[in-house]
Protein backbone atom coordinates (compact mmCIF):
# COMPACT_ATOMS: atom_id res chain seq x y z
CA UNK A 1 0.00 0.00 0.00
CA UNK A 2 1.06 3.17 -0.99
CA UNK A 3 1.75 6.11 1.92
CA UNK A 4 -0.03 8.76 2.48
CA UNK A 5 -0.90 11.20 -0.36
CA UNK A 6 -2.00 14.54 -1.29
CA UNK A 7 -5.95 13.77 -2.43
CA UNK A 8 -5.51 17.12 -4.55
CA UNK A 9 -2.49 15.05 -6.56
CA UNK A 10 -4.69 12.22 -7.52
CA UNK A 11 -7.48 13.25 -10.66
CA UNK A 12 -9.63 10.03 -9.82
CA UNK A 13 -10.93 11.78 -6.59
CA UNK A 14 -12.81 14.39 -5.49
CA UNK A 15 -11.21 16.88 -3.03
CA UNK A 16 -11.66 15.77 0.18
CA UNK A 17 -14.20 18.19 2.31
CA UNK A 18 -12.08 17.49 5.86
CA UNK A 19 -9.35 19.76 4.00
CA UNK A 20 -7.29 19.87 7.57
CA UNK A 21 -6.85 15.81 6.72
CA UNK A 22 -6.46 15.76 2.46
CA UNK A 23 -2.97 15.18 3.22
CA UNK A 24 -3.88 12.47 4.86
CA UNK A 25 -5.93 10.29 2.56
CA UNK A 26 -4.64 6.98 1.90
CA UNK A 27 -5.64 5.17 -1.17
CA UNK A 28 -5.09 1.47 -1.98
CA UNK A 29 -5.03 1.04 -6.20
CA UNK A 30 -6.06 -2.65 -5.54
CA UNK A 31 -8.67 -2.96 -3.48
CA UNK A 32 -10.21 0.76 -3.27
CA UNK A 33 -9.43 1.19 0.41
CA UNK A 34 -9.38 4.79 1.48
CA UNK A 35 -8.62 6.02 5.15
CA UNK A 36 -9.68 9.28 6.31
CA UNK A 37 -10.10 10.35 9.39
CA UNK A 38 -13.31 9.83 11.30
CA UNK A 39 -15.72 12.51 11.56
CA UNK A 40 -18.09 12.59 14.80
CA UNK A 41 -20.73 10.58 12.99
CA UNK A 42 -17.92 7.92 11.85
CA UNK A 43 -16.74 7.76 15.96
CA UNK A 44 -20.49 6.41 16.55
CA UNK A 45 -20.17 3.88 13.74
CA UNK A 46 -17.28 2.97 15.59
CA UNK A 47 -18.28 2.73 18.59
CA UNK A 48 -20.94 0.59 17.38
CA UNK A 49 -19.19 -2.02 15.48
CA UNK A 50 -17.04 -2.81 19.00
CA UNK A 51 -20.05 -2.91 21.07
CA UNK A 52 -21.23 -5.55 18.75
CA UNK A 53 -18.04 -7.42 18.48
CA UNK A 54 -15.85 -9.85 20.32
CA UNK A 55 -13.18 -9.12 21.55
CA UNK A 56 -14.90 -6.21 23.50
CA UNK A 57 -18.57 -8.22 24.40
CA UNK A 58 -16.71 -10.65 26.13
CA UNK A 59 -14.62 -7.99 27.90
CA UNK A 60 -18.29 -6.28 29.01
CA UNK A 61 -17.23 -3.44 27.55
CA UNK A 62 -20.95 -2.46 26.34
CA UNK A 63 -22.56 0.32 23.22
CA UNK A 64 -21.60 3.49 26.29
CA UNK A 65 -18.49 2.37 26.93
CA UNK A 66 -17.09 2.01 23.76
CA UNK A 67 -18.96 5.54 22.69
CA UNK A 68 -16.77 7.15 25.44
CA UNK A 69 -14.09 5.67 24.23
CA UNK A 70 -13.98 6.52 20.83
CA UNK A 71 -15.26 10.23 21.29
CA UNK A 72 -11.91 10.74 23.38
CA UNK A 73 -10.57 13.52 21.56
CA UNK A 74 -6.71 12.32 22.47
CA UNK A 75 -7.51 9.64 20.21
CA UNK A 76 -6.85 9.80 16.43
CA UNK A 77 -9.15 7.59 14.78
CA UNK A 78 -8.51 6.98 10.47
CA UNK A 79 -11.66 4.95 8.93
CA UNK A 80 -11.50 2.82 5.84
CA UNK A 81 -14.13 2.75 3.29
CA UNK A 82 -14.44 0.36 0.76
CA UNK A 83 -16.53 2.34 -2.24
CA UNK A 84 -17.17 5.27 -0.22
CA UNK A 85 -19.14 2.54 2.74
CA UNK A 86 -17.16 2.49 6.22
CA UNK A 87 -15.80 -0.71 6.89
CA UNK A 88 -12.87 -0.11 9.42
CA UNK A 89 -11.02 1.46 11.71
CA UNK A 90 -8.70 1.67 14.19
CA UNK A 91 -8.44 3.44 17.58
CA UNK A 92 -4.97 5.17 17.95
CA UNK A 93 -3.42 7.03 20.84
CA UNK A 94 -0.29 8.93 19.93
CA UNK A 95 1.42 8.67 22.82
CA UNK A 96 -0.11 5.68 24.75
CA UNK A 97 2.86 3.34 25.87
CA UNK A 98 6.15 4.70 27.05
CA UNK A 99 5.36 7.58 24.76
CA UNK A 100 5.00 5.94 21.65
CA UNK A 101 1.94 5.33 20.00
CA UNK A 102 -0.78 2.61 20.83
CA UNK A 103 -3.37 0.92 18.86
CA UNK A 104 -6.64 1.01 21.31
CA UNK A 105 -8.50 -0.53 19.09
CA UNK A 106 -9.18 -2.14 15.51
CA UNK A 107 -12.06 -3.91 14.31
CA UNK A 108 -13.55 -4.38 10.66
CA UNK A 109 -17.09 -4.51 9.92
CA UNK A 110 -18.27 -8.10 10.33
CA UNK A 111 -18.89 -8.89 6.14
CA UNK A 112 -15.48 -6.86 5.54
CA UNK A 113 -13.06 -9.35 7.57
CA UNK A 114 -10.24 -11.17 5.59
CA UNK A 115 -10.15 -8.83 2.37
CA UNK A 116 -7.47 -6.57 3.57
CA UNK A 117 -9.19 -3.84 5.27
CA UNK A 118 -7.46 -4.39 8.99
CA UNK A 119 -3.91 -4.90 7.07
CA UNK A 120 -4.32 -2.11 5.34
CA UNK A 121 -5.47 -0.15 8.56
CA UNK A 122 -2.18 -1.60 10.61
CA UNK A 123 -0.39 -0.41 7.73
CA UNK A 124 -2.19 3.41 8.10
CA UNK A 125 -1.26 3.65 11.72
CA UNK A 126 2.33 2.72 11.44
CA UNK A 127 2.88 5.75 9.20
CA UNK A 128 0.23 8.11 11.12
CA UNK A 129 2.85 8.97 13.14
CA UNK A 130 6.23 9.17 11.08
CA UNK A 131 8.68 10.04 13.42
CA UNK A 132 7.66 7.30 15.60
CA UNK A 133 10.13 4.43 16.13
CA UNK A 134 7.96 2.32 17.68
CA UNK A 135 4.23 1.00 17.35
CA UNK A 136 2.26 -1.23 20.74
CA UNK A 137 -0.97 -2.95 21.25
CA UNK A 138 -3.10 -5.16 23.23
CA UNK A 139 -4.88 -8.28 22.10
CA UNK A 140 -6.52 -10.72 24.18
CA UNK A 141 -5.32 -14.31 25.27
CA UNK A 142 -9.17 -15.39 23.64
CA UNK A 143 -8.65 -13.56 20.22
CA UNK A 144 -5.63 -15.75 18.77
CA UNK A 145 -6.60 -14.95 15.16
CA UNK A 146 -5.90 -11.09 16.05
CA UNK A 147 -2.85 -12.21 17.71
CA UNK A 148 -1.65 -14.00 14.70
CA UNK A 149 -2.31 -11.40 12.48
CA UNK A 150 -0.21 -9.17 14.72
CA UNK A 151 3.11 -11.83 14.74
CA UNK A 152 2.61 -12.11 10.54
CA UNK A 153 2.99 -8.34 10.65
CA UNK A 154 5.88 -8.63 12.64
CA UNK A 155 4.32 -7.81 16.02
CA UNK A 156 5.72 -10.04 19.26
CA UNK A 157 4.91 -10.08 22.91
CA UNK A 158 6.94 -7.83 25.76
CA UNK A 159 4.24 -7.98 28.37
CA UNK A 160 1.22 -9.86 29.84
CA UNK A 161 -1.38 -8.73 31.84
CA UNK A 162 -3.09 -11.29 33.97
CA UNK A 163 -6.46 -11.11 34.99
CA UNK A 164 -6.83 -7.88 33.42
CA UNK A 165 -10.26 -6.74 32.27
CA UNK A 166 -11.91 -10.21 32.82
CA UNK A 167 -10.56 -13.02 35.13
CA UNK A 168 -9.27 -15.69 33.31
CA UNK A 169 -7.90 -14.03 30.65
CA UNK A 170 -5.09 -11.88 29.82
CA UNK A 171 -4.04 -8.80 27.43
CA UNK A 172 -1.23 -9.09 25.84
CA UNK A 173 1.23 -5.88 25.19
CA UNK A 174 2.47 -6.45 21.58
CA UNK A 175 5.50 -4.44 20.31
CA UNK A 176 6.97 -3.51 16.44
CA UNK A 177 9.68 -1.79 16.25
CA UNK A 178 8.69 0.58 12.91
CA UNK A 179 11.84 0.82 9.60
CA UNK A 180 11.13 3.76 8.39
CA UNK A 181 12.58 4.04 4.53
C1 LIG B 1 -8.82 -8.42 13.54
C2 LIG B 1 -9.41 -7.64 12.35
C3 LIG B 1 -9.33 -6.14 12.63
C4 LIG B 1 -8.56 -7.94 11.11
O1 LIG B 1 -9.14 -7.27 10.02
P1 LIG B 1 -9.38 -8.06 8.65
O2 LIG B 1 -9.80 -7.06 7.64
O3 LIG B 1 -10.27 -9.23 8.89
O4 LIG B 1 -7.88 -8.58 8.38
P2 LIG B 1 -7.13 -8.96 7.04
O5 LIG B 1 -8.13 -9.35 5.99
O6 LIG B 1 -6.15 -7.91 6.71
O7 LIG B 1 -6.32 -10.25 7.53
C5 LIG B 1 -7.01 -11.44 7.78
C6 LIG B 1 -6.54 -11.98 9.13
O8 LIG B 1 -7.19 -11.27 10.18
C7 LIG B 1 -7.46 -12.21 11.25
N1 LIG B 1 -8.92 -12.33 11.41
C8 LIG B 1 -9.85 -12.55 10.47
N2 LIG B 1 -11.08 -12.59 11.02
C9 LIG B 1 -10.92 -12.37 12.33
C10 LIG B 1 -11.83 -12.29 13.43
N3 LIG B 1 -13.15 -12.44 13.28
N4 LIG B 1 -11.33 -12.02 14.65
C11 LIG B 1 -10.01 -11.87 14.83
N5 LIG B 1 -9.09 -11.94 13.81
C12 LIG B 1 -9.56 -12.20 12.58
C13 LIG B 1 -6.86 -13.54 10.82
O9 LIG B 1 -5.50 -13.61 11.26
C14 LIG B 1 -6.91 -13.42 9.31
O10 LIG B 1 -5.97 -14.25 8.69
P3 LIG B 1 -6.44 -15.75 8.30
O11 LIG B 1 -7.62 -15.57 7.39
O12 LIG B 1 -5.22 -16.30 7.61
O13 LIG B 1 -6.81 -16.43 9.56
C15 LIG B 1 -10.88 -8.04 12.06
O14 LIG B 1 -10.93 -9.41 11.69
C16 LIG B 1 -11.82 -7.80 13.22
O15 LIG B 1 -12.39 -6.72 13.31
N6 LIG B 1 -11.96 -8.79 14.11
C17 LIG B 1 -12.87 -8.64 15.24
C18 LIG B 1 -12.35 -7.59 16.20
C19 LIG B 1 -10.94 -7.94 16.69
O16 LIG B 1 -10.61 -9.06 17.01
N7 LIG B 1 -10.11 -6.87 16.75
C20 LIG B 1 -8.75 -6.97 17.24
C21 LIG B 1 -8.72 -6.63 18.68
S1 LIG B 1 -7.04 -6.73 19.31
Amino acid sequence: MPGPVDCEQRADRPKCSRTNFCCRLLFNPVQDIAIDLASNADREWCARVMASSDPWSTLGRGLDDCLNRCRRPEFVVPVARLAGERCGFVLLHPSGVAGSPYIAAIATSAEARGQGVGSALIDAAERWFPDAGHMFLCVSSFNPRARSLYERRGYRQVGEFQDYVITGASEILLHKRLVRP
